[in-house]
């Protein structure tokens, strides 16, 4: 038991870390050239989430749980941080007091990844990690929002001549709002809605259209490292994308196997 809180912890922390350094380099290069304090704070977060990546590299499964705590509660505070950052920046944006690329559901949609991760880590830290039905449901929800997002972005960042892929991205937009609608649906008839068959054939869905989200996404940003489309889409953020899609399918093929071991 432990060992598995050790080995999640640093899966997780691993995963997350990197997408919050990278979060960093994104907003930075979404704000103004002379936003030199929201560029500093963006360098700042960089750095730290570049630290406790690689110190989690540097850690194995033979760590110490309690030193596992204590790493967790301090990696919990960066992430409280970002998430402030994150909010706070969000509040700018919307009331223009400052301007560049950065879309505000772009902000919101990090802001969200930020609260996922900090809650994954008091959760850990707390044992009080979503028994089987919950986090199916929870996931879910979580994650179909954050794919249908991606969706939304890719279509607004694509050259707009690029007419087929735009046309790709929105289907895909339009696919993961109603996949979102329908885990928002299930999530409502909790518990009555968790059984095994209904929970099976969700799970069973839904992997079927990320993997298909995965595949584009993968093919995407392939084509953007290969310079054969056009798009304003930097090939760091194509790949941050496709990870996160490869991450969410992870998650579902570990739902369906341990309802496979329910039955
Ligand atoms: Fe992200
Ligand atoms: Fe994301």
């Amino acid at each position: 038991m432990a060992d598995h809180f050790v080995e999640r912890s640093l899966e997780e922390i691993r995963f997350w870390s990197r997408i919050m350094k990278e979060h960093s380099l994104f907003l930075k290069l979404g704000f103004n050239y002379d936003d030199t304090k929201l560029i500093r704070e963006a360098d700042r977060f960089y750095a730290i989430f570049e630290d406790i990546e690689n110190k989690s590299h540097a850690l194995t499964a033979n760590t110490d749980p309690e030193y596992m705590y204590n790493f967790n509660n301090v990696v919990y505070t960066a992430v409280s941080h970002i998430w402030a950052f994150k909010r706070n920046l969000l509040g700018l944006i919307i009331q223009c007091k400052t301007g560049g690329n950065n879309f505000p559901l772009l902000v919101d949609h990090i802001s969200r990844e930020a609260n996922y991760f900090r809650n994954r880590l008091k959760q850990l830290n707390t044992g009080t990690l979503d028994p089987l039905p919950d986090a199916i449901v929870n996931e879910n929800v979580f994650f179909l929002r954050i794919m249908a997002d991606h969706a939304k972005f890719i279509n607004h960042l694509l050259d707009p001549s690029e007419r087929k892929l735009v046309e790709q991205a929105r289907d895909f937009s339009h696919d993961f709002d109603q996949l979102l609608f329908q885990a928002i649906d299930l999530d409502s008839m909790r518990p009555q809605s968790q059984t095994v068959p209904l929970l099976e054939q969700f799970v069973d869905q839904n992997r079927i259209s990320v993997r298909q989200l995965r595949d584009f996404k993968k093919a995407a940003r392939d084509l953007i490292e290969a310079c054969k489309i056009k798009s304003i889409i930097p090939p760091l953020l194509a790949d941050h994308v496709f990870r996160e899609a490869s991450h969410f399918l992870e998650i579902l093929d570990s739902f369906e196997a341990a309802l496979t071991n329910v039955r």
